[in-house]
């Protein structure tokens, strides 16, 4: 969580780090700041989004040719103006931005108080930076030097960003576990925790690695490791245009995104699906076809909605790979002491690729010697670097915090995964398979119908807005589809969802069903139909008011709903990827009527690289 942004070079750094920040604001919003560096340091910062700094500055000294910049999702201490970055050194000449934790910092905090410091933040961050100058200050070395010693000392996860007032066109960057990407251009350096920021000056990019530091000026960037040794930069280029950053003419990101879902869904199946000669490329898998075709199981690791998409392809990959397959949060994978074995297969999942939970279960499978396959959708990203294959998504760049284009990208990839072990396993036979193929290459068109009549969407968020809570429920291969509606509910218009198997209703929560609640029944024709249609008759007999997402003419479930949504028929192991689709629009529309900030939500972030 957390964006940071800097600029070096031979323009104004005020209005690049500002837009920068804007765009980097899905990372977090609780306060922004700004440094610049010239004749003086100056820091300005304020409590809430970007909008309010600006407002707040206006007559403001805002030249400088250097600057840091800070979008903040609080974790040590509330978000307030003294807490916002950057933060100022006790001397005053040193100003640093940081994104992550510094976990061992009230022991850091304690030294420093026993040497007289005096702390202005309840931040972990402006401890470092107090540490920093310290070191630097006792063994009279230069600030680089200072940084080095210190992070030796530092556990947690960080990427910083200082400057010097000695030093006004330089920055200088550290990183490890949190994401950095340095944007080259001609006599000008940028810096971001994504690419964003730089996209209109330059595609020419450097991701910076774990426990690496890098001296930044308009004309150099010398990258080095903590033992002071000189890396060569591996510049790479970008392969992302402006335009996918940016609204196009929709109201907010989410719903472009949600939009943007045919596309997305064909530009992953793009040069993979070959439904006429019934076959899939994916490369990245095929470099470990041995190991798919001898596993007894795959274990998948994820967060939120990355990790329904893999709950919802534990159904897929049983039931064509006949493999034992354990849906697992990173979060807690990360703290047991799980029964991994040499070439084991694990699939990441993952949007940012920055998520720190399933970072660190990685680096946990990893260690134990599994086979890790990433299905990440930012290009470069941590997770995709520390996978040894994968699939990428290709959805673009999702801004929107609830993610939408990212999921059904993601299963659509991991169903292309399934289907390839399942071939290389002879574990499905070719005619179901040419007709799963075919199949998935309808969706797009089918997403897009769906796309094309929102009006009843639209009128059921209307009549539904005010309710408190909402059950969602489905069974098989919807059950996770409910689970992510009601996700997507509780992000975007804070009202209480709970996702639930349609089965396990009779065990619990059919206790709350009354005249008020709301339940979403996810009721397309697959082989649970008629169980589904059950559970329904029940919601009803209790007078619940069943929303059914029911296909197309289903004559039988339409009765049973007081309001329904429409989708086209697909083979049941598909019909997930166009299920969601209303559960999306259905929360973004009912976070409208509520009035709610649906690209930020509160309290969330969109890369959540703290644990
Ligand atoms: O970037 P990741 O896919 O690893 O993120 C995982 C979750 O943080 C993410 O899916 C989160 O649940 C979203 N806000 C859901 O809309």
């Amino acid at each position: 969580m957390c964006g940071i942004v800097g600029y070096t070079g031979g323009r104004d750094a005020y209005p690049i780090v500002i837009k920068g920040l804007k765009r980097l604001e899905y990372r977090g919003y609780d306060s922004t700041g700004v440094a610049l560096a010239g004749p003086s340091l100056r820091v300005y910062k304020k409590k809430g989004k970007v909008a309010s700094l600006e407002e707040s500055i206006v007559r403001k000294e805002l030249g400088g040719s250097t600057g840091i910049g800070h979008t903040r999702w609080a974790t040590h201490g509330e978000p307030s103006d003294r807490n916002a970055h950057p933060h100022l050194s006790a001397s005053g000449q040193l100003a640093m931005i940081h994104n992550g934790i510094i976990e061992n910092y009230s022991q850091l905090k304690q030294e420093l108080l026993s040497k007289g410091y005096q702390f202005k933040s309840d931040t972990d961050t402006e401890v470092l930076l107090n540490f920093i100058e310290e070191i630097k200050h006792n063994n009279a070395c230069s600030l680089e030097e200072a940084i080095r010693i210190a992070l030796k000392r530092v556990t947690g996860a960080y990427v910083i960003l200082l400057i010097d007032q000695d030093m006004p066109d330089t920055i200088i960057a550290a990183r490890k576990g949190s994401p950095l990407v340095i944007g080259v251009g001609q006599g000008e350096h940028f810096l971001g925790s994504d690419a964003s920021p730089m996209l209109e000056y330059t595609k020419e990019v450097v991701y910076v690695n774990d426990y690496e530091l890098a001296i930044v000026k308009p004309q150099e960037l010398v990258l080095k490791n903590l033992g002071n040794e000189r890396l060569t930069p591996y510049v790479q280029k970008l392969d992302i245009e402006l335009a996918a950053i940016e609204k196009g003419g929709y109201e907010h990101f989410m719903l472009k995104e949600i939009f943007e879902q045919p596309k997305t869904i064909f530009d992953c199946l793009r040069g993979r699906l070959h439904a006429e000669d019934g076959t899939i490329t994916l490369s990245g898998i095929e470099q470990h076809s041995e190991a798919l075709q001898k596993a007894n199981r795959i274990v998948m690791i994820a967060c939120g909605t990355s990790w329904h998409a893999g709950l919802t392809a534990e159904y897929i990959f049983e039931e064509c790979c006949r493999l034992n397959v354990e849906v697992e949060y990173a979060s807690e994978f990360r703290y047991r002491n799980p029964v991994i074995h040499p070439g084991d297969i694990v699939l990441a999942i993952s949007q940012s690729g920055e998520t720190a939970d399933t970072l660190v279960a990685i680096e946990n499978a990893k260690s134990k010697g599994a086979i890790i396959l990433g299905v990440v959708n930012v290009v470069g990203s941590s997770i995709a670097r520390m996978s040894h294959a994968g699939a990428y998504t290709h959805a673009g760049p999702e801004i929107g915090v609830a993610s939408t284009k990212a999921f059904t990208a993601q299963l659509a990839v991991l169903t292309m995964i399934a289907f390839k072990i399942a071939q290389l396993r002879n574990s499905i036979s070719p005619e179901r398979l040419s007709l799963l193929l075919h199949e998935l290459e309808s969706i797009p068109a089918k997403v897009e119908k769906i796309l094309s009549n929102i009006e009843p969407i639209q009128q059921i968020a209307k009549q539904y807005a005010q309710a408190r809570d909402f059950l969602y429920l489905g069974r098989g291969y919807n059950f996770p589809i409910a689970l992510e509606g009601a996700l997507k509910l509780k992000e975007i218009s804070y009202i209480h969802a709970e996702g639930y198997p349609a089965a396990e209703m009779k065990h619990g929560p059919i206790a709350l069903v009354d005249d008020q609640l709301p339940v979403v029944v996810v009721a397309t024709k697959d082989s649970y139909h008629e169980k589904v249609l059950s559970n329904m008759q029940e919601i009803r007999a209790r007078k619940g008011r069943v929303i059914g997402i029911v296909t197309e003419e289903d004559q039988a479930a339409i009765e049973l709903c007081e309001a329904y949504l429409a989708v086209p028929a697909a083979d049941e192991m598909l019909a997930p990827l166009l299920n969601v689709i209303p559960l999306q629009l259905l929360a973004y529309y009912i976070g409208i009527e509520k009035g709610c900030d649906v690209d930020k939500p509160r309290n969330l972030a969109k890369s959540v690289t703290v644990e």
